[in-house]
């Protein structure tokens, strides 16, 4: 029989636990939490249920301070709660940034108490994942003290959700979760969404595509644009959101949308968008005022404009500065944000050169309540890019790092892919190693900065197509919260949760994730910094999953000569765009990163590595590497036969027999053109010679 959906990390000890200490149950078994807010009804159910998995029995209650209990827990603010305010440093709670929580065990008349208070509803409510994730992984909470906050001031996951068709754009877990035709109607999996969010830290959720209107699909079939997100903004719709907004506001988290910068003519009827006409300004203004006065803490509006068919302030002979500030002043009375996509690319002859080229010049002209969203790499999601010289070059203006969850160009979820550590290599980057930059987790400590992570799950049972694909969403909340955690950390903590603390399970599993990466930049890029190989697919939105190195040259460069792009000072100098030190490092093929030698560099098939072999032999070496990479993770994965649940274990198992069968057809593909193209074989003998 089908099972319901996946708990995800949040099992709460129905993984065979580690033995709990004594002190759990003296602490636990009560509780005393406040009732005030709506977040608080949040927080008793999750204490509930997390206690009641942890200890095997339902904690109570109260609305008083026990006085017959040895200990409890005790949940509120130092204003609320007489027992708080009396056990904690009430300057020190007051004085962490939203979101923030202290928890620390005390003795309050005779009793030991377990306290946990923060100066918001919104802190108790990460609080209290905290403390059950603290408790899930067995640590102690004698001598707790402890505070938290977190790092990054916003923490967004963006949908890219298209409403009423229920698709996702590279969403690989079926359909969109939110059923916007049934709104104002909501599904019980909603909340369990929303605690998988807060249980990481996450405070904002944007439900739909930045891809408001999909062009080439709308005019092939006009009744789509029926169907399409930017809908969202009418009246009728606006008012169904109502009700999902409270219920993720219980969380902690806010609501924003993605909305089309055509929408004045769409959604209004006014005959243009121009930013800078006065109707089109009062326009905005209006509907903001509409959006606030039914989602009070709305979050704000994410735009791509001018980029890939969306329309922009290019459209109006205007730029990007007046196209977001005209949203942004609309926002501005309620506290709303516009979030103003840095992913546009026209018709220059390679994308990479464009983001910097484009944005840096509007540095300090943006209005205070926008952020610059740039993804990692200047291309676009590739398995392994440079970072996007944007980070550290615009000092006067509020950067949010965007980051993609979903695998869309690492296996789509049918391979294993761990971006943690790829995310870790983005955020403890210099971004100006000789100069006054800073890594780029730095460069989001104010508010209006932050993170924002692409592709939520779907509704599939497992959320997210593979299981071990959890721990995407689960990393990217760490890290938004906590930029300094290390991989293994965040690797512990959720395999821990997820599969329990059997010691062989957590090293196996642990392995498997930790390689998972370096195995499909391999087989999908031979490890030297070539960009997508991938095949595209007929309408822009089906593939890029399967090798084609054909199809677009442009990206490797490949030739009979060589392969590789220049990026450099002979070339467009897109190195050139980064601070001096590091221009000079990746403009010398000598000093480039390996990894990174063919993004900036066109070489012949024969230039020699530091180890002394050639390029395309590293190549050849590297995709089969790959593969067998990808073979020794199945092998671990079912040496875990018997000791993961059978449902997990066998829908893990299938998906490694995939990855390798693809592995390999990538490996085969790839090497073949190298050879093609070069001419030279491969010195093992594996590749094919014609
Ligand atoms: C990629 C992706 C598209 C997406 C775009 C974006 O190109 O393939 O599906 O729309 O990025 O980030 O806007």
């Amino acid at each position: 029989a089908l099972e319901p959906y996946d708990d995800c990390w949040l099992r709460y000890g129905e993984v065979d636990g580690a033995s709990l200490p004594e002190s759990y149950r003296t602490y636990c078994a009560n509780v005393y939490a406040s009732v005030g807010a709506p977040e608080l009804g949040a927080v008793r159910e999750e204490l509930r249920r997390g206690i009641d998995g942890l200890l095997g029995r339902e904690p109570h209650l109260w609305q008083h301070p026990p006085r017959s209990a040895e200990g409890f827990l005790a949940v509120g603010t130092p204003d609320e709660m007489e027992v708080v305010h009396d056990s904690v440093a009430v300057d020190a709670v007051d004085s962490l940034a939203d979101g923030g929580f202290h928890l620390r065990t005390t003795e309050w008349e005779g009793c030991d108490v377990l306290v946990l208070t923060a100066p918001t509803d919104r802190g108790l409510v990460y609080g209290t994942f905290h403390l059950l994730r603290h408790l899930s992984l067995g640590r102690s909470v004698d001598d707790l003290d402890l505070f938290e906050e977190p790092a990054n001031a916003e923490r967004l996951v963006n949908h890219w959700d298209n409403p009423f068709r229920r698709s996702m754009e590279r969403g690989y877990a079926g359909q969109s979760l939110f059923d916007f035709e049934a709104l104002p109607n909501l599904d019980d999996r909603y909340v369990d969404y929303a605690r998988l969010l807060a249980s990481v830290g996450i405070n904002g959720v944007v439900l739909n595509n930045v891809n408001t209107e999909i062009p080439d699909r709308e005019s092939a079939n006009p009744a789509m644009s029926e169907l399409a997100g930017w809908r969202l903004l009418e009246s009728r719709y606006l008012e169904d959101l109502t009700g999902l907004a409270a219920l993720f506001r219980r969380y902690g988290i806010r609501t924003y949308l993605s909305v089309n910068f055509g929408a004045p003519e769409k959604v209004g009827d006014l005959e243009t968008s121009d930013p800078t006409d006065e109707r089109v300004e009062r326009w905005w203004a209006e509907k903001a005022d509409e959006v606030y006065d039914l989602i009070p803490d709305f979050g704000g509006f994410v735009v791509k404009a001018d980029s890939e068919g969306q329309p922009g302030p290019y459209n109006y002979d205007a730029d990007h500065v007046d196209g977001a500030n005209v949203l942004a002043r609309a926002l501005e009375p309620h506290g709303g944000r516009v979030w103003w996509r840095a992913f546009v690319y026209g018709s220059h002859s390679d994308r990479a050169v464009q983001q910097y080229e484009t944005f840096e010049p509007l540095d300090g002209e943006f209005h205070d309540n926008v952020t610059v969203q740039v993804k990692n790499g200047p291309i676009d999601f590739q398995p392994r890019e440079p970072i996007s010289p944007v980070f550290g070059q615009m000092p006067d203006t509020d950067l949010g790092l965007e980051l993609q969850i979903t695998g869309e160009y690492t296996g789509q979820h049918v391979h294993a892919c761990y971006h943690v550590p790829m995310w870790k290599e983005v955020l403890e980057f210099d971004t100006d190693p000789e100069g006054h930059g800073k890594r780029v987790k730095e460069l989001f400590s104010d508010p209006g900065t932050g993170l924002a992570g692409v592709g939520g799950p779907g509704a599939d049972p497992n959320w997210t197509g593979h299981y071990l694909a959890q721990a995407n969403l689960y990393g990217y909340g760490r890290l938004a919260w906590n930029p300094d955690l290390d991989t293994a950390t965040i690797t512990d903590e959720w395999v821990r949760q997820t599969f329990g603390h059997d010691p062989e399970v957590v090293e196996t599993v642990t392995d498997v994730m930790h390689d998972s990466w370096p195995a499909v930049v391999d087989y999908t890029t031979g490890g030297l910094g070539l960009m997508h190989m991938m095949y595209n697919g007929e309408a822009r939105l089906e593939n890029h999953y399967d090798p084609n190195p054909e199809e677009w040259p442009g990206y490797h460069g490949a030739s009979e000569d060589g392969i590789g792009v220049d990026r450099n000072a002979r070339a467009n100098g897109f190195a050139q765009q980064y601070p001096d030190a590091l221009a000079d490092r990746y403009d010398d093929p000598e000093t480039c990163p390996e990894e990174l030698l063919l993004f900036f560099h066109h070489l012949p098939w024969d230039h020699e590595l530091d180890d002394g072999r050639t390029v395309v032999q590293t190549l050849y070496d590297n995709c089969f590497a790959g593969v067998e990479l990808a073979e020794t993770l199945r092998e671990r994965w079912r040496s875990l036969d018997g000791r993961v649940d059978e449902r997990r274990f066998r829908h893990v198992a299938e998906r490694f027999d995939e990855q390798v069968v693809q592995a390999e057809r990538w490996a085969e593909t790839l090497t073949a053109f190298f050879y093609d193209h070069s001419g030279v074989p491969d010195e093992l003998g594996r590749v094919p010679r014609d």
